[in-house]
């Protein structure tokens, strides 16, 4: 049953490509050494440093649900590759599926520096959004993101997503203070224009 996804996406004007599949505990490992950056902490909210074998704890961490309507149950964690005998430069997930709602969460994150602003984050996202559409019948994505992370917001709104609540002072940043959240939701039909 546990069978291996392996998911592509093409960024059709240039050809490049990115791809999505499970994560062995090495390629985990190299993400939390990535991880290993005090900006990050700012944009994502919570503290991304792990020790280097605390795998399993990195991945309950990107998989912790922060939606009302999101359910307990098992993510879909992916790395995200530029190509497949390489390191991943970040993940991707979907979870809290709520398969009476026929909703479920996302994340992202290149955690590589050096591959941002090339495309690969929006095109992973597009990529799992597609497959949870197309192939988990889920109908509603959403995302909660912190309200001063201009790109993610910017990333998201140009896949369609639309802000469905603003939640000040809602979330607990490691160093005490409370920050304000979005709530981001795209639906199923939205993507119908996507190439
Ligand atoms: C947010 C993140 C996943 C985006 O991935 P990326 O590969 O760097 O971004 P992309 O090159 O795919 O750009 C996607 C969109 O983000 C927006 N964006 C990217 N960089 C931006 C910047 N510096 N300023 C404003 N918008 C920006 C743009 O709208 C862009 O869309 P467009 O190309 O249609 O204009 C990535 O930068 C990242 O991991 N950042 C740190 C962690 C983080 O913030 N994660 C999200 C937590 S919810």
């Amino acid at each position: 049953m546990n069978e291996k996804i392996l998911l592509e996406q093409e960024h059709k004007p240039t050809g490049f490509k990115v791809f999505l599949t499970s994560m062995e505990d090495t390629h985990i490992k190299h993400l939390i050494e990535l991880a290993q950056d005090q900006s990050l902490i700012d944009l994502m909210g919570w503290n991304t440093f792990f020790e280097p074998d605390d795998t399993e704890q990195f991945i309950e961490a990107i998989s912790d649900c922060t939606l009302s309507y999101s359910r307990k149950s098992q993510p879909l964690v992916f790395g995200v590759y530029l190509a497949l005998e390489s390191l991943p430069i970040g993940y991707v997930l979907l979870k809290g599926f709520n398969m009476d709602l026929l909703t479920a969460e996302t994340a992202v994150a290149i955690l590589d520096k050096k591959y941002r602003n090339k495309g690969y984050g929006k095109l992973a996202l597009k990529r799992v959004i597609i497959y949870a559409f197309d192939e988990l019948q889920i109908k509603t994505i959403g995302a909660t993101i912190l309200l001063s992370n201009k790109s993610s917001i910017n990333m998201v709104k140009n896949l369609g997503f639309v802000v469905r609540e603003i939640m000040y002072k809602s979330w607990p940043m490691p160093n005490g203070e409370l920050a304000d959240m979005v709530l981001m939701e795209l639906k199923n039909d939205s993507i119908k224009s996507w190439n």
